[in-house]
């Protein structure tokens, strides 16, 4: 198969290259090599998608398939206008950001309701317009079944992309936390369930659509699980069976300024409930049926910490820094004392 990857310069559009390649495929990625850089041995077309052509580099090239990781409507209708005629499969990788219902937990891609689309003037959901990622997405999504169809094009609304090369800090910090060991401050409950997907499983999926043409929207991400499996999981995977976790109440955190999902003072992966209830807990047997075939937790955060290792330089800093997380253990313990 040929296969173009609109991106491919870093974490999940690397990934799919790889796979690609792994699998014998003949991929190209287009990008400008700003971000990261190819994987070795994959032909890399330097594009600028800010420009209207700009991806004329391809002209006159077929492929069997597209992946596209955009976030910028216009990127998404330029590669559209350019090279719909001449490719066999789209597949446009979306979020669960798109949904106009994070508290509801147990929605479907099928059925639940989306945002509005970006409005004309926003283009780039970044700095003053950062709150329409979502809406962007949606445009993009349009954009895609619009012009290829739906019975060629692959929506995938991804969750929580983890792994190595993930440029945030929110499963490195679980999984930095949990390999040094000792206590460990647990937002929330056992039960509060997360969710995410690795890498290389949404990468393999995306693969999987593009080899057999599956069409349609759908949701990328494993099945949700307790916070409680998820910790010891992680834990277990970077050799500390058996953590010594201690839980704290969501109001407890908020009053000490310890701050949801993601940047300074936060403890990654948990978000307030019941606004975000659900968010982290959506129905994906759809994905599943649809060939979505997701890796235990574990196995996600050995491969993480092996890179973490490898690339410390590489990691964003974010999270509670071990002294915050101690002062809060203990107003936590002096709060419980009787
Ligand atoms: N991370 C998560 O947890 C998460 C969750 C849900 C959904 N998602 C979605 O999953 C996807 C992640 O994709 P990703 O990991 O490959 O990262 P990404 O940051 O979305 O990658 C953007 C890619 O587009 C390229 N690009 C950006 N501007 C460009 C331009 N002007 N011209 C040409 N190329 C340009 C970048 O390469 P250059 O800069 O080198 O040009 C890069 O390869 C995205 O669609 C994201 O919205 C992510």
């Amino acid at each position: 198969m040929r296969l173009l990857v609109l991106g491919g310069t870093v974490f999940l559009g690397r990934a799919v290259s790889r796979l690609a390649q792994e699998a014998g495929h003949d991929v190209t990625c287009a990008a400008r090599g700003a971000s990261g850089r190819p994987v070795t041995g994959v032909r890399f077309v330097k594009a600028d998608r800010d420009r209207p052509d700009g991806l004329s580099a391809l002209d006159g090239e077929r492929f069997d398939a597209v992946v596209d990781v955009t976030r910028r409507p216009s990127h998404a209708r330029h590669a559209l206008a350019a090279l719909a005629d001449r490719v066999g499969h789209w597949s446009y990788v979306s979020t669960c950001s798109v949904y106009a219902d994070d508290s509801v937990p147990g929605q479907r891609a099928a059925s639940a309701e989306v945002k509005e689309p970006a409005p004309a003037e926003v283009d780039n959901p970044v700095g003053e317009h950062a709150d329409f990622y979502g809406p962007c997405k949606v445009s993009c999504e349009r954009a895609v079944r619009d012009t290829i169809g739906v019975e060629r094009s692959f929506i995938c609304r991804a969750g929580l992309i983890v792994g190595p090369e993930d440029p945030s800090d929110r499963f490195p910090y679980w999984v930095a936390r949990l390999a040094r060991g000792g206590e460990v401050l647990a937002p929330g409950t056992p039960e509060d369930p997360v969710q995410f997907v690795d890498v290389d499983d949404l990468a393999r999926w995306l693969l999987y659509a593009a080899e057999t043409g599956l069409a349609g929207t759908f949701d990328g991400m494993s099945a949700p699980m307790p916070r409680g499996r998820f910790l010891a999981e992680v834990a277990a995977g970077v050799g500390r069976a058996d953590p010594d976790l201690t839980w704290v109440e969501q109001d407890f955190l908020v009053e000490r300024d310890v701050r949801p999902w993601t940047g300074e003072r936060s403890l990654p992966l948990w978000l307030p409930s019941p606004e975000y209830a659900g968010f982290l807990s959506r129905d994906v047997t759809d994905s599943l049926a649809a060939g979505l075939r997701t890796r235990p937790p574990a196995e996600t955060a050995a491969r993480t910490l092996d890179w973490l290792r490898a690339y410390p330089d590489q990691v964003k800093a974010g999270g509670l820094e071990p002294a915050q997380e101690a002062e809060v253990l203990r107003e936590w313990a002096a709060a419980r004392r009787p």
